[in-house]
């Protein structure tokens, strides 16, 4: 083996997990942003976390408003997702300018994407400063699925969205 950086590790994990973190901007809209640093964390009771930079509005909205739902894109979104870890909610409505089309969730003030395999509806615990990024870790208070959906993953990095199955 050879000596080599965390981010030329993550490559070599390739396809990682990626979710789309759905906020709620002051005005009620829904910001997305995609986030492929999240994990489960423990089934009883259910528990997710998701590291995001410290500048993203994404969390600010978390720590504003307590409240998160983790979204799994379906294969459909993948260029979306792209744009949509590539601009911030503080001056986009991501929706929009990505055509991204919403759906209400039961319970949930957030609407998340049409064409979400999984939506882990969350309320924030606690956050804890970790370098560059904060960790949000959550209680679960609702799980949803569409099998028909076909799950995204993070491949070589950040660069490219496509399922599993290439
Ligand atoms: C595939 C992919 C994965 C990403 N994963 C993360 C992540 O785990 N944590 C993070 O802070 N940003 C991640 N990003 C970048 C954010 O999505 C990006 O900074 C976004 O502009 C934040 O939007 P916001 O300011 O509206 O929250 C990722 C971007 C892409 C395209």
């Amino acid at each position: 083996m050879k000596k080599m950086t965390l981010p030329q590790a993550s490559r070599l994990t390739s396809p990682n997990p990626v979710t789309i973190v759905c906020t709620q901007k002051g005005d009620g809209s829904t910001n997305l942003a995609t986030v492929s640093w999240w994990t489960c964390l423990s089934y009883n009771p259910d528990m997710v976390a998701f590291a995001m930079a410290k500048t993203s509005y994404s969390g600010e909205r978390v720590r504003e408003t307590g409240k998160v739902v983790l979204t799994i894109p379906g294969a459909s979104l993948a260029e979306a997702a792209l744009g949509c870890g590539s601009t911030t909610g503080r001056d986009t409505d991501k929706a929009s300018q990505f055509g991204v089309e919403l759906t209400s969730l039961e319970g949930s003030e957030i609407q998340i994407p049409v064409h979400s395999r999984v939506a882990i509806q969350c309320a924030l615990k606690e956050y804890h400063e970790a370098g560059d990024h904060y960790l949000y870790i959550c209680t679960v208070e609702q799980v949803c699925g569409d099998l028909a959906e076909e799950a995204l993953f993070a491949w070589n990095g950040y660069s490219k969205l496509a399922p599993a199955k290439q």
